[in-house]
């Protein structure tokens, strides 16, 4: 789909069909980094290809790591303690992940280096990994070249000692960013969250060896001092991305007579707060278990059957477990009977767009009635939704995705500009939705 891409999605009275959605963005990075400090090749299946992750593995063969795309598998050579200090600012698109955790890794490093991306990722709070990494001993400098708190980011990495660091917000990116850097400090990191977050890199770590205990909120491990842990390469195995999935678990839930199966996707309880606010909401929802799970993470085959759904409460703990699914989530809720509250998720604000006011805005243009909190959404489910409307997705993978999904309970064709972007994390998407039965067509009006 080329420029900034639009679409007209036409409603759809059901989805039905069995697929498997592209590896896990979280995971996909993590992997990447740590293959990418190890000694030897690291064979990755499942890799996400998609650009966010593309922009992990350039920035790590910036640093001196090597990279070979072989089919749908990823080989990484590792740096091997010897790293290169990179001649241009390492360029992360749109990804949020890639700038937070790599600054941990070069936190370290006896250099200064460059971090950069898009205009959304130069207007995301950075300020939350300048005030640990600084403790620990690195220099950050936020360029704000857009507001005053982002990046670019110039960082001159330095010998760290360790922390003990209470964060503010849950947020698995600040987590792991701590924890990489506590890698190559000397001492034990500590780590502690409001609500535990993802725990993608605990788990990583420990399967290559570094023990990382986990307790509650609280999460520690040990560092090994400038030149790091001696990783060894290995194989690996990426999971389905639950984030992606969820377009249509929450499709085939919102809409009554379909069945979608979507096969080896990471169940990880950290990531799988949507299967459980979908299951309040009465779907139809079961995991076939048995399937392997190379690479310390629960997989399954989700199955979900649509039937008439009732609103329901996200708040609390719960949040850190579906932050990415909230959008679409308040798309099932508009279709669904009776009020859904979202609340304490004032995060969705400062992710690739302010999630909250993209999702309220769209959801009105479609006759739903919502009401927009500083931290969340009130939904009151039930009016009917029309269509023969142009709503925008702001540039937000998340927010096209769950537009498409909502569009397709609409009464008439809705129109979708801004697109392009669910590149970023779902390659095939639009694809994957004809191949449940919707009619989507591109428009190449504008
Ligand atoms: C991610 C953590 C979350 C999530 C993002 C991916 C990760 O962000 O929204 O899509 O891979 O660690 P925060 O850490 O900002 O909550």
């Amino acid at each position: 789909m080329g420029g900034t891409g639009t679409v007209i999605v036409h409603p759809c009275a059901c989805v039905k069909g069995r697929l498997r959605v592209p590896g896990d963005k979280s995971i996909s990075h993590r992997i990447a980094m740590l293959s990418a400090l190890a000694r030897g090749e690291s064979v990755i299946r499942g890799f996400l290809l998609g650009e966010d992750c593309i922009c992990t593995l350039r920035a790590m063969e910036s640093l001196g790591a090597g990279v070979m795309l072989d089919g749908g598998t990823v080989r990484v050579s590792g740096i091997e303690g010897e790293w290169r200090a990179p001649s241009a600012p390492l360029d992360l698109g749109n990804s949020g992940t890639s700038m937070r955790l790599l600054a941990g890794l070069l936190a370290s490093r006896p250099f200064t280096a460059e971090l950069t991306g898009d205009d959304s990722l130069l207007s995301r709070p950075m300020a939350r990994i300048r005030s640990p990494l600084e403790l620990m001993g690195a220099r950050l400098e936020l360029l704000g070249r857009l507001r005053p708190d982002a990046g670019p980011i110039r960082i001159s990495g330095g010998r760290l000692k360790a922390i003990e660091y209470r964060m503010p917000v849950a947020s698995a990116q600040v987590k792991s960013c701590v924890l990489l850097a506590g890698l190559f400090a000397e001492g034990v990191t500590r780590v502690i969250e409001p609500a535990p977050s993802r725990d993608h890199t605990e788990r990583i770590l420990n399967m290559l060896g570094v023990p990382v205990s986990v307790d509650g909120p609280c999460v520690e491990l040990s560092g090994f001092g400038a030149r790091g842990p001696a990783l060894n390469a290995r194989s690996w195995t990426v999971p389905g991305d639950i984030s992606s999935a969820a377009f249509w678990l929450a499709a085939a839930a919102m809409l009554p007579g379909s069945s979608v199966v979507v096969e080896g996707v990471g169940v990880n309880p950290r990531r799988s707060g949507i299967l459980d606010a979908l299951r309040r909401m009465g779907a139809g929802l079961s995991i076939e278990s048995g399937v392997p799970a190379p690479g310390g993470e629960p997989v399954g085959n989700v199955a979900m059957s649509g039937s008439g759904l009732r609103g329901t409460e996200v708040a609390g703990v719960e949040i850190p477990n579906l932050i990415d699914e909230l959008p679409v989530l308040a798309a099932v809720a508009a279709a669904a009977e009776g009020v859904t509250v979202i609340r304490d998720a004032a995060e969705l604000r400062r992710k690739e767009s302010d999630r909250i006011a993209c999702m309220a805005r769209n959801l009105a243009a479609l006759g739903a009635r919502v009401e927009e909190k500083p931290d969340g959404l009130v939904i009151r489910g039930g009016a009917a939704l029309r269509g023969g409307v142009t709503i925008d997705a702001f540039q937000d993978h998340r927010i096209a995705m769950s537009c498409a999904v909502l569009a397709l309970a609409a009464g008439a064709p809705v129109r979708i500009t801004g697109v392009s972007c669910v590149d970023t994390s779902y390659p095939g998407f639009w694809d994957h939705m004809r191949s449940l039965g919707a009619n989507v067509e591109e428009d190449n009006r504008n």
